[in-house]
């Protein structure tokens, strides 16, 4: 039997330069589609998967994230003397127990994998779950649950994996595939941003792991990689034929909102998806496509 996988990473601490103006003083992670913030999503998809603890990983310029997981006496006050019942009811839903969150700071942008990093010491001697916020999944059984319900058989490291098109292997960390079932695919190597011409496959890493606790000593060498950061798929490629490793093509649809153009179909499909606005947006767009 498997450790079962109860605590999440939420590495937050990233720039976000490619939103900018939107990022100068606001976190990326807090930008909203539709009407609720990307790390908000990510936490629920967390929450929906049976994770108990979640470990952001933050940095300077950061603090509305941990605003926004607290109380916010004004606000309630305010909302209870309007009897607005229902916003009460979604902000105190959405609040963590007390204990549940931990905020750690990654003093310096040195990548995913020193984001990860920094957030060993919470994790100790258990699998550990990483979710990237920027990747937002629409599916009618959360991403990260799909991959919790799949190693339970597996055991090991899982990554979520889709195909992308062959020019794009740039983007992302890329499998080499030993075996291939179209749902579970074995992993012999694993390179970050390959050029089209050099990657192994177009099987590609989109920002959900569950790693085991090993994976920190690995990390602890600070070996430098791709973009001279310290990389998370360098330290993952280093367990490989040590425990068991498998990508997971996962049933739903990723929407890349570190992306202007990906962020912008988020907010089309997921304004499609709810029921109090999918009659209005459709009109708007079959108006604009016109
Ligand atoms: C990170 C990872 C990469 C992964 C990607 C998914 O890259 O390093 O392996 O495929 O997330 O979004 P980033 O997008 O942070 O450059």
């Amino acid at each position: 039997m498997f450790k079962p996988v109860r605590k999440a990473i939420f590495p937050v601490g990233g720039l976000g330069t490619r939103f900018l103006p939107a990022t100068k003083s606001m976190p990326k992670e807090m930008l909203p589609v539709v009407d609720k913030p990307l790390i908000q999503y990510a936490v629920e998809e967390a929450k929906a998967a049976g994770i108990e603890q979640f470990i952001f990983v933050t940095g300077r310029g950061k603090s509305a994230i941990e605003d926004h997981f607290d109380i916010s006496y004004e606000l309630q006050q305010t909302l209870t003397e309007r009897q607005r019942q229902h916003e009460l009811q979604m902000i105190n839903s959405m609040l963590p127990e007390p204990g549940q969150v931990a905020y750690i700071r990654q003093q310096e942008p040195l990548g995913l994998g020193h984001a990860v990093w920094c957030a060993r010491n919470l994790v100790g001697d258990e699998p550990v779950a990483i979710l990237l916020a920027d990747d937002l999944v629409l599916a009618e059984q959360p991403c990260l649950k799909q991959m919790v319900d799949a190693h339970v058989y597996t055991g090991g490291n899982m990554v979520a994996v889709m195909d992308v098109p062959r020019e794009q292997t740039r983007r992302y960390g890329v499998l080499d595939v030993l075996r291939d079932d179209g749902k579970l695919a074995a992993v012999r190597g694993l390179v970050e941003k390959p050029m089209p011409e050099k990657a192994p496959s177009t099987l590609s890493i989109i920002g959900r792991y569950i790693l085991l606790p090993e994976v920190f000593d690995y990390l602890g060498a600070a070996e430098h990689g791709a973009g001279n950061e310290i990389q998370l798929t360098d330290a993952m490629a280093k367990m490989i034929g040590r425990h068991p490793f498998h990508g997971l093509r996962f049933e739903g649809k990723r929407f890349d909102c570190g992306d202007k153009i990906g962020f912008f179909e988020a907010q089309v499909a997921f304004a499609l998806a709810r029921p109090d606005l999918a009659k209005d947006v459709k009109a708007i767009l079959r108006a604009y496509a016109g």
